[in-house]
């Protein structure tokens, strides 16, 4: 089966940083198919992407959470390129107030299903194809909470380590399939999930640099970046910080 290099999935592709990744492959040259709940909304995204950029850019209803429905929308994508797509990027996600995801065990599975299970169920199938291809790349958005466990968002931490854990086999898996996988693992980024949160704002990235950096990893082959790329070492001191200690602190 032929690949076409230059297209790409963006599943989620309404979420700030997703509108801003397809902004960096059209910039590119890329043909965009973007994915997401609210197909008018991605419309107009695509009119504009196709006005600005002169690229191909089409739309499909996606929904992490109907899992049954991934088989269908994974063909939808092959039809829509009239090819095996070049990558996928799965952008969605969701963070709940930690709280009411602690008493509400719907919002619990809520926040594990959009960030872990939907992404499991989606990439298995576009894995199967690369592998099946032999190329392709494989891009999440996980986030620097899944490093380590704190009591200010645990539940959505819990979700995003399970997806680090996923695509680190993932990649494992499919190396030898010359299959690229990347772990995209953001700080604070200022997106309509953080609103009303006080983000530090050195800290914290826009969503259009940050997806300038990760579209320039994904180009280059990147395994696992943090953006912005400061966040390693950021999450390295954390990850040290001794647990007896860690769990006083109020974090
Ligand atoms: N903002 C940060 O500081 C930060 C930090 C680390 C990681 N991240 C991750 O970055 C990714 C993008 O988030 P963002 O910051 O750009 O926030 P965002 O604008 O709130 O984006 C979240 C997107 O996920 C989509 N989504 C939620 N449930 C879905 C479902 N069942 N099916 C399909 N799409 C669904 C939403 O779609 P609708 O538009 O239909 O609601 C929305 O477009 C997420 O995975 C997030 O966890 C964000």
């Amino acid at each position: 089966m032929l690949i076409s290099r230059k297209t790409v999935v963006i599943a989620g592709a309404l979420s700030s940083v997703g509108r801003a990744i397809a902004d960096q492959f059209a910039r590119r040259g890329f043909s965009i198919l973007l994915a997401g709940r609210d197909v008018d909304e991605l419309k107009c995204l695509a009119d504009d992407i196709k006005v600005r950029h002169e690229v191909s850019c089409s739309v499909r209803f996606f929904d992490a959470l109907d899992f049954a429905s991934h088989g269908g929308f994974l063909d939808q994508c092959v039809e829509s390129f009239g090819n095996t797509p070049g990558g996928v990027v799965y952008c969605a996600g969701y963070m709940a107030d930690q709280e009411l995801a602690q008493m509400d065990f719907a919002t619990a599975k809520r926040t594990l299903d959009t960030n872990l299970s939907g992404a499991v169920s989606l990439l298995e199938k576009f894995a199967a194809l690369f592998e099946e291809c032999g190329s392709g790349f494989i891009a999440a958005l996980s986030s620097v909470a899944g490093d380590r466990g704190r009591k200010s968002n645990y539940i959505y931490g819990a979700a995003k380590a399970g997806l680090t854990a996923y695509l680190s086999g993932l990649r494992n898996r499919l190396y030898s399939a010359n299959v690229q996988v990347i772990t995209i693992k953001p700080g604070f980024m200022d997106t309509a999930m953080t609103w009303g949160m006080p983000l530090p704002a050195p800290l914290t990235a826009s969503p259009e640099a940050a997806a300038k950096a990760m579209v320039k990893a994904i180009l280059r082959g990147a395994n696992v970046i943090y953006v912005p790329f400061f966040w390693r070492w950021i999450m390295m001191i954390i990850r040290y910080i001794p647990e007896w200690q860690f769990k006083k602190m109020n974090i």
